[in-house]
């Protein structure tokens, strides 16, 4: 019979980059979603038009800009799990090549490097955008 595993056990499973994000996504589900100041709001929507809009069409920020192969914030609204992917999203691709979360995630290695500028953010930055994205409109299911 193989030995249980528990948490600790799976986590030497879970690649390195990945187990900040799996932390963090935990905390922000025991915290709650409280209703976000609209300063918050804005300063999400300030973060996202700095950072997000390089790629993503963010709402009506840049609606004729991003790339193409890139989904618009709006469309990922469709998802029935949007709100997880963008407390996640530094974690899922391409995002771990150029986005660094101070503080939570690794440092970057030297064989490792940014392939273009790097965008630094913290977990507020993270929450903001997503207390942001929560104010633009859901498309019809
Ligand atoms: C270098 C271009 C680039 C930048 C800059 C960028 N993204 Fe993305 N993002 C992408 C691409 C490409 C995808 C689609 C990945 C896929 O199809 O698997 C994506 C997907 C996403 C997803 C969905 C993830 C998934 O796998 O479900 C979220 C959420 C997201 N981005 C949030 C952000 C936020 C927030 C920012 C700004 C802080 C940002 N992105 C900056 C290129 C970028």
């Amino acid at each position: 019979m193989k030995p249980a595993t528990g948490i600790t056990g799976n986590m030497t499973a879970v690649p390195r980059q990945w187990r900040p994000g799996i932390g963090v996504a935990l905390l922000m589900a025991m915290m709650g979603a409280a209703a976000p100041a609209s300063a918050d709001v804005d300063r999400g929507r300030e973060v996202a038009a700095t950072h997000c809009t390089r790629c993503h069409v963010v709402g009506d920020i840049n609606p004729y800009g991003g790339i193409e192969s890139t989904p618009s914030f709006i469309g990922m609204k469709y998802l029935a799990d949007w709100e997880r992917r963008f407390e996640e999203f530094y974690i899922l691709p391409p995002h771990p090549a150029l986005v660094r979360i101070d503080e939570v995630t690794a440092e970057r290695s030297d064989d490792r490097p940014a392939f273009v500028h790097e965008i630094v953010l913290t977990l507020e930055d993270v929450d903001d955008i997503l207390n942001f994205v929560r104010t633009l409109p859901s498309p019809a299911r």
